[in-house]
């Protein structure tokens, strides 16, 4: 394969969803966060040949691609389509740090770094409104029902809170807490977990039926409490609100064994809340603490209790970047 000399750049980032997952898919509030510590970056080459990819989730050639990567070829072959150019010829390498699979938004962020480094390469104009378009239609490929919270914090540089189908409103964040992230190592399945939602709001049960659509709409009103707690700075009404949308997030059958323990352990360990963020059924966990000694003592239990990974996000808007435990 000869690269030739042509190069262009994408970048995006992970995000934590602190508040309103899966609520968020039945147009309730949710609250995301930028989490910088977790990059991508898409850097396009030009070849000779077929259309190449080289990422440690897949190497090789574009026809080749598994299951998992359909909505990274979508949002490829979309954006050659609208810019009227081949999809061929193009060496593309994927570097990212953030976990894949995890709920950290790295389906969203990869489709958005290739979004901005193809229109980079063939130097078309990019809007914002433009990307998370090709993206939510690639985030549909990979995730079914998205409501569009991926696409958007992955290339916001501030927190939001997100309503589906309104613009999205910047959350000026400045609290004395500490996030700790956590990840239980299992891969995440947003898609199914989703759907089950989905199924468990349509189910014929009436009861059930009910109880869903009571378990989201409190996790709206929660969302928009926790929105007042982080205006107020208060990090124990928002550690509560956390606790008690973990347990709606387990009424939804979103959480599963690994998460619940990884939640009870931050608690032990005096958190000040804790709860699954993004899809759930594996992926990550985030625990609210008071200061940074403390946060540290939680990532270190976390650990222990089985956690791969853990980071620490500090909350106060002049730092405001991640810390790799
Ligand atoms: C996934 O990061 C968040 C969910 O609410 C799905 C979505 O909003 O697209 C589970």
């Amino acid at each position: 394969m000869t690269l030739l000399n042509k190069t262009a750049v994408g970048t995006a980032h992970g995000k934590i969803i602190l508040i309103g997952e899966h609520a968020v898919v039945y147009n309730m509030p949710a609250i995301a966060l930028p989490f910088m510590a977790t990059t991508t970056t898409v850097t396009i080459t030009s070849i000779e040949g077929e259309t190449f990819i080289d990422s440690d989730y897949f190497t090789g050639y574009l026809s080749e691609t598994p299951e998992a990567l359909d909505g990274f070829k979508t949002a490829l072959n979309n954006v050659c389509v609208y810019l009227n150019v081949s999809a061929q010829g193009l060496h593309i390498d994927v570097e990212s740090l953030i976990p894949p699979e995890r709920g950290m938004g790295s389906s969203a962020a990869v489709a958005t770094a290739l979004v901005k480094a193809l229109f980079n390469y063939f130097e078309a104009d990019l809007t914002d409104k433009i990307v998370k378009r090709f993206v939510d239609t690639a985030e549909k490929v990979t995730h079914g029902n998205p409501s569009g919270i991926d696409s958007t914090i992955v290339n916001s540089l501030s927190p939001i809170y997100f309503k589906k189908d309104e613009s999205p409103t910047s959350l000026p964040l400045d609290m004395d807490g500490f996030l700790i992230a956590a990840d239980t190592g299992i891969k995440g399945q947003t898609k199914e977990a989703v759907g089950d939602v989905a199924k468990l709001i349509q189910s014929a049960k009436d009861q059930a039926k009910n109880q869903t659509i009571s378990a989201v709409n409190r996790i709206g009103q929660l969302t928009f409490q926790a929105k007042d707690a982080i205006i107020d700075n208060n990090v124990p009404i928002l550690g509560e609100i956390m606790n008690q949308t973990h347990r709606l997030l387990k009424d939804l059958t979103v959480s599963n064994r690994q998460l619940d323990t990884l939640v009870q352990s931050a608690l032990k360990a005096g958190a000040a809340g804790a709860k699954l963020t993004g899809g759930g059924r594996g992926g990550c966990m985030i625990a609210l603490a008071h200061s940074m000694e403390h946060a540290k003592k939680i990532a270190s239990e976390l650990e222990k209790a089985g956690a791969i990974q853990t980071w620490i996000h500090p909350l106060q808007a002049e730092v405001g970047e991640a810390f790799h435990e």
